[in-house]
């Protein structure tokens, strides 16, 4: 029974018809007799899945066919060690910080080479995207990294920075498949599945293939080379071969519903019931701002920790779990990821109002 509404950061919830649909074919893949976890990645059977795949998110993000597609593993965390590795030609690259993981993919790139601080929202706990219309960048430097949806602070890049021509490395791990990109503009984007796309394990990368070199830095592991990968079409060794067929499903799923223009516009309908009731609450507030609010995690908080962890408790009661805030920022964090209904957004929001008007929280 699905008697809860998941409100998890991620590994997060995913579409129903999707599991049941793997559910159905778990014992016999396409009259295989074997489940998809049980089939060989050399083998016919697996090859059409990957293939398919990945044609199918070509088609779905407008991929130009200059962008190579890659399935790999170690983590969105591990491509913050990967970038430097293969992209550090002068040991130079800007990094604009607005939240923890930018943060942490900076002091990694810091061990490769002089790394600038393009831009930062750090001095203000993250709460907003700082402009990023002209970056100082210098000459020299390899690439620009920016972290596209902050999914601690619950802020989101609403435009591109301005690289002044620099290739632009972006993390879309919780923003990934939640609207349309333009991917020309972005040198590599890259994100781990476990928010909008699959279960944990499988991280994708998406980049211009000029960007795949044998130049990489001296005792770069054979594992942690792009080219390696691209050329073996991502079979150098043994794939996440179960995400993938999920991640596949999962955009089988959005093409059902008519894309990613739509289900942008589906998104934004959600985020704006949360949004809108905290705009009007005098117990909730945001704590994002504005301008920069996510529509895939929304951050909130009370004016005390013992009413914030009082709601917590008591909305799991309700069936609204996981929506403790992370630790580096506290309070409420509710992410509204692609599978995530309105109906979830709705409960939680006539639930807030419950709470608020029931005047609980009045004695903490
Ligand atoms: C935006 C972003 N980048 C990177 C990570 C780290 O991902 P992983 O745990 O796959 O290394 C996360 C995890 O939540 C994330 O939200």
């Amino acid at each position: 029974m699905r008697n809860v509404y998941n409100f998890s950061a991620g590994p997060a919830v995913l579409p129903k018809s999707v599991l049941q649909e793997a559910a159905d074919e778990m014992l016999d893949y396409k009259g295989s007799g074997m489940s998809v976890m049980e089939i060989s990645h050399r083998s016919f059977l697996f090859q059409s899945i990957i293939d398919e795949t990945e044609q199918d998110l070509r088609i779905l993000m407008n991929i130009p066919d200059d962008y190579v597609v890659l399935f790999l593993q170690g983590g969105t965390s591990l491509q913050f060690s990967m970038i430097p590795m293969n992209f550090m030609r002068n040991g130079k690259a800007d990094y604009i910080l607005t939240g923890y993981w930018a943060k942490k993919a900076y002091e990694e790139a810091k061990r490769y080479g002089k790394i600038n601080i393009a831009a930062s929202s750090e001095g203000d706990n993250f709460s907003y995207i700082p402009d990023c219309s002209d970056l100082e960048i210098d000459q020299d430097s390899d690439y620009v990294y920016m972290c596209e949806n902050n999914t601690i602070y619950g802020t989101k890049f609403h435009c591109c920075p301005n690289s002044h021509g620099k290739v632009l490395v972006n993390d879309i791990s919780s923003s990934f498949l939640s609207e349309p990109m333009n991917v020309s503009d972005y040198g590599m984007l890259f994100g781990g599945v476990q928010k909008n796309l699959a279960p944990a394990g499988l991280v994708i990368a998406i980049m211009h293939k000029d960007l795949i070199s044998d130049t990489v830095l001296s005792n770069t592991p054979t594992m942690l080379q792009y080219k390696i990968h691209a050329d073996k079409k991502s079979l150098y060794n043994t794939p996440p071969t179960y995400n993938i067929y999920m991640v596949g499903k999962v955009i089988k799923w959005i093409q059902s519903l008519g894309g990613l223009e739509k289900m942008k516009g589906l998104n934004e309908r959600k985020a704006a019931v949360l949004y809108d009731y905290l705009d009007s609450s005098s117990l909730f507030y945001g704590l994002a701002n504005a301008g920069s609010r996510s529509l895939m995690n929304v951050t909130f908080r009370t004016k005390s920790d013992a009413v914030d962890a009082e709601f917590i408790k008591q909305a799991e009661k309700h069936g609204i779990v996981s929506i403790k805030g992370h630790r580096a920022i506290g309070g409420m964090r509710a992410s509204l990821y692609n599978a995530m209904p309105i109906e979830g957004v709705q409960h939680l929001v006539d639930f807030m109002r419950e709470f608020e008007n029931s005047g609980d929280y009045y004695a903490k």
